[in-house]
């Protein structure tokens, strides 16, 4: 007897045990931390969220707004940046929202942004760099970085370094870097950053850039120690967002597929950061990696590489001008 797709797909074990392997992921998957019900407060507090117009982004600011932070969205897009501030204003009842646009693939946007945030802005509690790509086709900026590269990383990277001081003038104050448990499929090569020696098969490139994610982080922490300032980073899990909008159709229809049994919805995703960024457990904790369930966790090896992170932070510093920028 011949068997096609559909025989599979209907038959009574793959059915039964897709839905109890549905079940167990699904409890599995409930961290014991639940944003509704920790009480904290973020009146009189101000927080940036970079890629808040969707997925996760749109979740933690969201959060954020419910708790009554002045919330800054920061959106390469104006249209789809002021329809989730529309959105969040009504969900949240706070009206202290605000949309300013920033691509963090693109380092003179990144220092307008920060340049109207300095001078705008009193404090900054919290900032949660959240945008990010996967899957981005190959492609130098016009500054001559990797797209990915620039996007999830160095300007993450910039952006951090150039509201430091304004964050450490608001201590007690967090950083939050959103990384990806992908980080442990990521090589370090400083030579990627310009679009070299990189494969674009699958996620490898996204790969690389949540690993840089962690180093940062790390040694963000360490710079900063002892001024209130903390930083750590997070894997939100496996989520459905439109993180996967760059695939082929073919891929995107796979993933879709199982995201809908298995992946945490935008909202779920947002836990761990809003976790990281808000809950009373994680006072004073710095470069630390948090997984999807809020508990912290051991990221790679390579991720953990305190000279490696310093010698990546040098280069970033060179690479943005970041060090002339301090000499002036
Ligand atoms: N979804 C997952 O399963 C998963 C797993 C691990 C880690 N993460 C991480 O979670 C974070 C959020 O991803 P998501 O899943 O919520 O994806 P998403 O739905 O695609 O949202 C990504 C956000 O980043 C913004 N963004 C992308 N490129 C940008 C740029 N150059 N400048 C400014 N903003 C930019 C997007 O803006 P536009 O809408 O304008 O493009 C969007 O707001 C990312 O850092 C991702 O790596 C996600």
């Amino acid at each position: 007897m011949e068997w096609s797709w559909t025989d599979v797909l209907c038959h009574p074990v793959w059915v039964v045990t897709t839905l109890l392997l549905y079940l167990v992921v699904r409890k599995q998957r409930r961290g014991y931390w639940d944003p509704h019900v920790c009480p904290v407060r973020l009146t009189g507090k101000t927080a940036i969220v970079t890629g808040a117009n969707t997925g996760i982004g749109k979740y933690i600011a969201l959060d954020l707004a419910r708790r009554g932070a002045r919330v800054i969205l920061a959106c390469r897009s104006k249209e789809r940046g002021q329809a989730a501030l529309e959105e969040i204003k009504k969900k949240s009842d706070n009206n202290n929202i605000h949309l300013r646009i920033v691509d963090t693939s693109l380092m003179t946007s990144v220092r307008e942004f920060a340049k109207k945030i300095n001078e705008e802005e009193k404090r900054l509690d919290i900032l949660i760099n959240n945008a990010g790509a996967s899957g981005l086709p190959k492609r130098i900026t016009s500054e001559g970085l990797e797209v990915s590269f620039a996007t999830n990383h160095v300007g993450a990277y910039l952006l951090t370094n150039l509201l430091l001081d304004l964050i450490k003038r608001s201590a007690p104050a967090r950083i939050v870097n959103v990384s990806s448990v992908n980080h442990k499929r990521g090589v370090v090569d400083f030579s990627h950053y310009r679009g070299d020696n990189l494969s674009y098969v699958l996620d490898d490139v996204y790969n690389h850039t949540k690993l840089h994610n962690i180093l940062f982080t790390n040694e963000l922490a360490r710079r900063i120690q002892g001024t209130g300032v903390t930083a750590n980073s997070v894997h939100p899990g496996f989520v459905k967002t439109e993180v996967m909008r760059y695939y082929s159709l073919l891929t995107q229809m796979i993933v879709s597929f199982v995201a809908f049994f298995f992946f945490k919805s935008s909202e779920e995703g947002a836990v761990s950061t809003i976790y990281c960024a808000v809950s009373e457990d994680v006072d004073g904790i710095t470069g630390k990696y948090f997984d999807s369930d809020c508990s912290l966790t051991l990221a790679s090896a390579t991720a953990r590489d305190a000279a490696l992170a310093k010698k990546d932070w040098e280069f970033c510093e060179k690479l943005t001008g970041l060090s002339e920028t301090k000499e002036k």
